[in-house]
Order: C-alpha cells, then structure tokens, then sequence
C-alpha cells in the first residue's frame, strides 16, 4: 500500500473498503504498477517517487538529478527498477553509482524483476510456496491494516476493562492468528480459554455442536468473546446463549471481521475490526477447505473456485 492506504483506516471503525479510497497513483510504467501490486499484496508500506536526490549542480542550478521510483519505509530503501533497454540500464547504474557517492547514508538498489521477488523473500514476505496462494482472488485487508486495527481494538478493550481482568474466550480454529495478536495489545492481566465447535449439520440452522468446552468457570466473570467473523449470527446467536447459562458478570463480543449483509439473528456485537462485503474470505486464520489460515492477510477467493461455483 502507498503510505495514503496505511493510514487509512484511522477511523474508530476501519473499513475493508479504505484501499480504494486512496488517490491513484501515476506509474510510468506497467512494471512499477506490477512491483507496487506485489508490495500491497504482501502488506509493505511504500511510496512512489517520494524524493528527487541533486546529482550534478552548475552554480544554483541542478542539472542533473536522480529520483528513485520507490522508498520501502520499512527497510529504509529506495528501488530503483531496471528495464530491458540497455542504454537505459547503463544511465540508472551511472545514476545509482552517483547517488551513493553523494549520499553514502542512503540505501539504493537497482532492481529487475527476479531481483524483487528474491528482495521480498528475503525480507520473510513471501508465500510459503506459489502453491499455497493459488485461488487468491485479491487482498482486501492487507496485513498493516490489520496489524493496525487489531493494535486499536487492544487499546479500546483495555480501556474498557480497566482495572479488571476479561477472561477471552476464542472459537477455533478461526480466531487464532486474531486472538494472538489481539491479547498482546491488551496490557491488562487477561486469561485465554478456547473452546471448539462445529455446525451440526451444514445448513444454516444455527445448531452447534461442542467439539471441546471451556476450561474456565464463567461465573462472575468478566468474558469477551473473540470470533474471527460473524456471518448470519447463528453460531455466535447460539454460543451467547450457551455462555450466559454459566452466569458470567458480563458478556461482551469482539469479531475481527463483521459481514452485516449476511446477517440473519441480530446479535449484539461490541468490537468490530472491519465491516466486509458479502464475498467468502480467506488468511489471517479463516480458511476454505482448512487450507489459508497461514496468510498474514486477508483476501477473497478466486471466483469459481469454491465448490458448487466450478
Ligand atoms: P455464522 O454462524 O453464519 O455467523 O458463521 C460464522 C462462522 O462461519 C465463522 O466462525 C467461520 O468459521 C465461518 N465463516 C463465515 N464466513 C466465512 C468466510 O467468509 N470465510 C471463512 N469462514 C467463514
Ligand atoms: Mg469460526
């Protein structure tokens, strides 16, 4: 994302939709586009063209300068990306060359194609395998905007169960990369219990089965209820009910994600993380098929690619 997209979603309530809303930048060409749609995709910060560096001045006038195409503010770099054209190759290696001279604190690299991609791998921003990212259709949340958010949630929660001590309750396997993040921007004493459930059969009936209870007893306890995504509500419509049997001194819930088109039972929901379009998502914990979890970000699938849509 440009540097505009990470602060985006600032509000109190981010939105999915913030990426778009960012200004169009100009790319002078279609592989700078290209490294900028990886880079988002991988969640990395950047700015396009951000600085002009003076290489050559006679008297007051610059006559011959050298702006990058862009700064990573993360590893503190300037790109510079290489064409297949040769005299133009030569120019960028002379430019480079210059600028390193001139300003030995900046970190440059000229940078063709395969060179990135080994850039991004090396910093840990690559895929596991090309494999695992087969069927993402496209980000919708990249990871910087959930490491924000999640990082505002933990604020907010702490402020409201200041001088107590919440006792989280996860569903899995959804909630994990959620619930791991989100305790540790909570610097409150919190206690984490899990349980497991599975829709009892798979239409939308709101049956739910304990695949595994709670280990903690909820009475008088202060409970948050951390949910990956609340879709219709029937799961989490009919896990309120089953918690606030056990008697606990307050019932809260906090979803990472929130698909209000979808809803079918109007659950009262106290944290949100981003409200989302009626569109099935994958990373960060969700999955199709038990396969995505691993994905620091959050994307839609392919179309077609679900089951019943082939
Ligand atoms: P609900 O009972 O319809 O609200 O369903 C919530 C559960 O359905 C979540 O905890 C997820 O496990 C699953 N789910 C709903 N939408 C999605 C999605 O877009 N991606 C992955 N899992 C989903
Ligand atoms: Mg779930």
């Amino acid at each position: 994302m440009g540097d505009t997209t990470a602060d985006a979603g600032g509000e109190t309530r981010g939105g999915a939709e913030t990426r778009e809303e960012r200004p169009a930048v100009r790319f002078a060409h279609e592989s700078e586009e290209e490294f900028a749609k990886i880079l988002d995709f991988y969640g990395i910060a950047w700015q396009y063209e951000p600085r002009t560096f003076p290489l050559r001045t006679e008297g007051e006038v610059v006559v011959e300068a050298f702006t990058p195409d862009f700064y990573l503010p993360d590893i503190d770099t300037y790109i510079e990306l290489t064409t297949l054209k040769q005299d133009l190759m030569t120019e960028k290696h002379h430019k480079v060359r210059m600028l390193r001279q001139l300003h030995p604190g900046v970190k440059v690299k000229l940078l063709n194609k395969r060179d990135y991609l080994r850039l991004l791998f090396k910093y840990g921003f690559g895929p596991p395998s090309p494999k695992s990212t087969e069927g993402i259709h496209r980000v919708l949340i990249s990871s910087a905007q959930l490491k924000r958010r999640v990082s505002e949630l933990g604020a907010q929660i702490s402020k409201d169960y200041a001088g107590k001590t919440p006792l989280l309750v996860g569903v899995l396997k959804g909630v994990a990369c959620f619930m791991a993040d989100l305790m540790r921007q909570i610097p409150l004493p919190v206690a984490v219990d899990f349980m497991a459930i599975s829709s009892f059969d798979n239409t939308e009936s709101g049956v739910v089965r304990i695949l595994k209870d709670l280990d903690e007893n909820l009475e008088g306890r202060d409970v948050l209820v951390v949910e990956d995504i609340i879709d219709t509500g029937m799961t989490l419509n009919h896990l309120l009910g089953y918690l606030r049997a056990r008697r606990p001194a307050s019932l809260k819930v906090c979803t990472l994600l929130d698909k209000r088109a979808r809803r079918l039972v109007d659950v009262p929901i106290d944290y949100v993380g981003f409200e989302i379009p009626d569109e099935f998502v994958i990373g960060y914990g969700l999955d199709y098929r038990q396969l995505y979890r691993n994905l620091s970000f959050i994307a839609t699938l392919k179309p077609g690619w679900m089951e019943g849509d082939r």
